[in-house]
């Protein structure tokens, strides 16, 4: 029987990392996760992994652990010893960056040295596999640049968080150049679905959506409207994720739809989604969501992914944002219209 591939993905219980397991366990990997400890459960959108495989537990494992960790991290690549690591952890929210910029810097930022630095001591003692390394780089990355943004564009960023990711970017260049190890950014424009965290924008306004279809909110609360986004849907992303580690040589890689619209394109085709009229008696503006400094408009030039990975994203805009409302009315027990 083929020895299975074995993968270790920080960042496990979020959005993308919930796809990964899925995907790589659906290729026949052993997939290892990093877990933090936490005093309320923080595995929602993995546990139906867990129901799906009670017959063969073997094939996900869980481990508790921390990118501000650096020994645990250590121990945890010694013991497993993966083929693959998928560096997905992070503080992610862009706003909440600038409220903890150090906390943002240490985890998104030096938390990617740590792991890069635990492979090549892996590889320096002896350790028999050549572990290949996946960064989750951000289109963030790009901030003031204007569109479109591909691998050869200026880096400009905006915020703590894009900051950090500069950081995490060019340490896995270094890395790849200074110790030979096959390490690769994937630079990933706003990719969402049904499991997106319930603070960032796409979400906040299909549950805001769903609640007030459900009556249980009268308004919307957003900043700024006219900021543009290329969104496409996550699981596709994980996919684009694995095929980067999966090629000859390691590189970077931007991915994205090709398209933008702005939050207010959201929010119209969102309530549309819904059936209701007039989103304008909705949605109020709030200043407490706007940023000291804001990335305005962000279109990946995909042709390098679609040139080497043979990769296209699929699902566009207007059918991502029907995906994420019908799934928030039916959380909230609300027929389609
Ligand atoms: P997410 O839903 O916010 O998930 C972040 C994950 O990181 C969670 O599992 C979280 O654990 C974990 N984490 C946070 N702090 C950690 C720490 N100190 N140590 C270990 N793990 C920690 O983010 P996502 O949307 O899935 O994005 C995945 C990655 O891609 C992130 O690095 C993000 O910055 C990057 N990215 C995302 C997008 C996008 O549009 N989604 C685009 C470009 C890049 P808890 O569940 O315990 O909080
Ligand atoms: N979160 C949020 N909440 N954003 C709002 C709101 C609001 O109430 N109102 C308007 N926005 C605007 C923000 O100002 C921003 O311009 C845009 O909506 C998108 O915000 P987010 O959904 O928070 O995402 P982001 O683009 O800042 O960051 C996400 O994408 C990056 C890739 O470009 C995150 O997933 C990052 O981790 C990721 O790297």
């Amino acid at each position: 029987m083929a020895v299975k591939k074995k993968a270790l993905i920080s960042g496990v219980t979020g959005q993308d990392g919930s796809f990964l397991v899925e995907l790589l366990l659906k290729k026949g990997y052993e997939v290892h996760g990093i877990i933090r400890r936490a005093s309320t459960f923080n595995t929602s959108r993995i546990d139906h992994i867990f129901q799906d495989l009670h017959a063969d537990k073997k094939t996900f494992h869980l481990h508790y652990g921390d990118l501000s960790d650096a020994n645990t991290i250590r121990k945890l690549i010694q013991k497993i010893e993966p083929d693959e690591i998928y560096n997905l952890g992070a503080q992610s929210h862009v706003r909440v960056s600038f409220d903890i910029p150090e906390y943002t810097a240490n985890v998104t930022g030096l938390g990617t040295l740590r792991v890069l630095e635990a492979i090549k001591d892996y590889g320096e003692s002896g350790g028999k596999k050549k572990i290949k390394f996946y960064q989750a780089s951000s289109s963030e990355l790009f901030g003031s640049t204007p569109p479109p943004q591909n691998e050869l564009s200026p880096f400009h960023p905006r915020s703590p968080y894009a900051c950090a990711k500069a950081f995490a970017y060019y340490t896995t260049v270094n890395y790849r150049e200074a110790y030979g190890i096959f390490a690769c950014n994937g630079i990933l424009f706003n990719h969402e679905s049904e499991r997106r965290g319930e603070t960032f924008v796409t979400r906040k306004i299909t549950l805001g959506v769903a609640r007030i279809a459900a009556g249980l909110d009268k308004k919307l609360y957003l900043g700024n409207l006219d900021a543009r986004r290329d969104w496409g849907y996550a699981p596709e992303y994980m996919e684009a994720a694995w095929l980067m580690l999966q090629q000859a040589k390691p590189s970077d890689y931007v991915i994205g739809t090709g398209e933008s619209h702005s939050v207010k394109d959201f929010v119209v085709t969102a309530f549309a989604a819904a059936g209701i009229d007039n989103w304008k008696k909705y949605v109020e503006f709030d200043k407490r969501y706007l940023r000291p400094t804001e990335v305005n408009d962000l279109v990946a030039d995909t042709r390098k992914a679609a040139k080497v990975l043979k990769w296209k994203a699929k699902t566009k805009f207007a059918e991502l944002v029907k995906i994420m409302v019908a799934h928030d009315l039916k959380k909230h027990g609300v027929e389609k219209p």
